[in-house]
C-alpha cells in the first residue's frame, strides 16, 4: 500500500528521498534506479528518433499528498518551472481534508478522421458511407487483434459535410475507435488508412488525409475536490477570503480568453509534469486541452471554482486525456515504466484520473497564491536558488546566498556573486 504522506520530504537529502520512496510505494531501490541516471541510455534513444547525439534532462520531482478516489499516489512530475511540484503537494495536502480528488474517465475513445475529396454528391455519398457503416466497421475493427483482445476496438463512424471551404466542399468521415490502454495514435491511424480505399469505392471521392484527431473530446477525464473553508485560511487571511478570492480570479478566467489561456497553462503545468513523467505525448494532451477549452465558441477556463452549501470551496476539471500505459516511449523508457509502477496504475484510465488531479490541485496553487499574496514570493526563494547555482554557488552555499538574496529582496546574479564572495 503506498502512502503519500511523507514529512519533512522537502528538506530531505536526494538519497533520503529515494529511501522514503521505496519505503513508501511499491517501487524497490533498484526500481528507483532509472531516476538517479535519468533512466534512458543513448543507444535506447538512438532507437527512439532520429540523428541522436545524446540526453536531454529534466528535474524529476514527488507531489505528495495525493488522494485519487480514495487511494493515496505519489505523483511523479518532470518539469523545470519551481515551485510546481511544492504547489501541487500543498493543494493535495488541503484536499485530503475534504476526503481528496474524485476522479471519472470515459470510455477511452479516439477519433480518426478521414477528408474525402472529389465527391460529386456531397450528401448522397454520406448515406452511402452509412449504409456501409456495420462493414466498414467489421473492418475497423479486425484490424488490431490485440487491442481487440482486451476489449477495444472500432465502435462507431460519424459522417459530417463540410459545404464549402478554401477547396469547395468535401466530406469527413470520423471513425470512433475505443483503444483501451493505448494512447492510440497507432491504432487509429492504422485503421483509417485501411477504410481509405473502401471509403473511395463507396463515395467515388478521394481519401485525402487520414489521421487522428488531437481533440480527443470523447475521451474525457474529470476530477473535483471539496476544500474545507476552514482549511484555507493562512497568515491574516481568512479561510472565505481565500476561497472567494479563487471564486473571483476563476471568474476573470471564465469569461477572458487572455486570462483564460494562463489559468490553463498553470493546469498544464500540473497535467504536463505526469505526462511527461509517464513517457505520453504532451503536445497531443496540449492541443486537445486548447482546443477542448474553446469548444464552446470562446476559449475559456478548464476548471471551475465555487462553493457548497457549506461554504467549503469546490472545484472541478474536465478535459481531454489521450495518455497510455502501453506502447511508445511509456514501454520503453525505464523511467516512464517507473511512474507508472509508483502511481500503481493498471489502465490508462487511472492514469488520466491522477493527471487530471493534479492539474486541479496546480491550478488551485496559482489561484490561491494569485488571489493572496501574488505569486512572486513563493516563486522568489526558488528562483534564488537558481540564480545563486548560476552564480556558481554549490553545497550549503546555494541556501545561504539564495535566502540572503530574499531577504534583501534583490534576486539578481551579480549580487548572488557578490554575497558568495563575501561568504568566501
Ligand atoms: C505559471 O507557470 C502559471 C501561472 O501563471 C498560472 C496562473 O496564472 O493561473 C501562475
Amino acid at each position: 500500500m503506498t502512502t503519500s504522506r511523507i514529512s519533512g520530504f522537502y528538506n530531505m537529502t536526494l538519497e533520503e528521498r529515494r529511501a522514503q520512496i521505496a519505503d513508501a510505494s511499491p517501487l524497490t531501490p533498484p526500481e528507483l534506479a532509472p531516476w538517479t541516471s535519468g533512466g534512458l541510455s543513448p543507444e535506447a534513444a538512438d532507437h527512439m528518433i532520429e540523428n541522436v547525439i545524446g540526453l536531454y534532462s529534466l528535474p524529476l520531482g514527488i507531489a505528495l499528498n495525493f488522494m485519487v478516489n480514495g487511494r493515496d499516489v505519489l505523483a511523479p512530475m518532470a518539469i523545470e518551472e519551481p515551485s510546481v511540484v511544492a504547489g501541487a503537494s500543498f493543494m493535495a495536502k488541503l484536499a485530503r481534508g475534504g476526503g481528496g480528488f474524485t476522479a471519472t474517465t470515459s470510455e477511452p475513445l479516439m477519433i480518426g478522421q478521414m477528408q474525402v475529396i472529389n465527391v460529386v454528391n456531397l450528401h448522397e455519398a454520406k448515406l452511402k458511407i452509412y449504409e456501409h457503416k456495420a462493414d466498414l466497421l467489421a473492418e475497423a475493427d479486425s484490424i488490431d487483434p490485440i487491442l481487440k483482445k482486451f476489449g477495444g476496438g472500432a465502435r462507431d463512424l460519424e459522417v459530417r459535410v463540410i459545404a464549402d471551404s478554401p477547396i469547395g466542399g468535401f466530406l469527413v468521415v470520423h471513425l470512433i475507435y475505443d483503444v483501451r490502454d493505448a494512447m492510440g495514435a497507432n491504432a487509429v491511424n492504422t485503421a483509417c488508412e485501411r477504410l481509405a480505399p473502401k471509403i473511395e469505392a463507396i463515395t467515388g471521392g478521394k481519401v485525402h488525409l487520414r489521421i487522428l484527431s488531437n481533440l480527443a473530446d470523447r475521451r474525457i477525464a474529470r476530477a473535483r475536490c471539496t476544500i474545507p473553508v476552514k482549511s484555507l485560511a493562512f497568515d491574516s487571511f481568512s479561510g472565505e477570503a481565500v476561497r472567494d478570492g479563487i471564486i473571483a480570479a476563476y471568474a476573470f478566467a471564465a469569461v477572458d480568453p487572455y486570462r483564460a489561456a494562463t489559468h490553463n497553462k498553470g493546469i498544464m503545468n500540473g497535467v504536463d509534469a505526469v505526462v511527461i513523467a509517464t513517457g505520453n505525448d504532451w503536445r497531443a494532451i496540449e492541443a486537445g486541452a486548447h482546443a477542448y477549452a474553446v469548444k464552446n465558441g470562446q476559449y475559456t477556463s478548464l476548471s471551475t471554482w465555487g462553493k457548497d452549501p457549506d461554504g467549503n470551496l469546490v472545484g472541478t476539471l474536465e478535459m481531454p486525456m489521450a495518455v497510455g500505459i502501453v506502447g511508445g516511449a511509456t514501454k520503453v523508457h525505464p523511467a516512464a515504466q517507473a511512474a507508472v509502477k509508483l502511481m500503481g496504475v493498471k489502465t490508462a484510465n487511472e492514469l488520466a484520473e491522477i493527471i487530471v488531479s493534479v492539474g486541479l490541485a496546480q491550478n488551485m496553487a496559482a489561484l490561491r497564491a494569485l488571489a493572496t499574496e501574488g505569486i512572486q514570493r513563493g516563486h522568489m526563494s526558488l528562483h534564488a536558488r537558481q540564480v545563486a547555482i548560476a552564480a556558481g554557488a554549490t553545497g550549503e552555499m546555494v541556501e545561504k546566498v539564495a535566502s540572503q538574496m530574499v531577504a534583501e529582496k534583490v534576486v539578481r546574479i551579480d549580487r548572488a556573486e557578490e554575497i558568495l564572495k563575501g561568504i568566501k
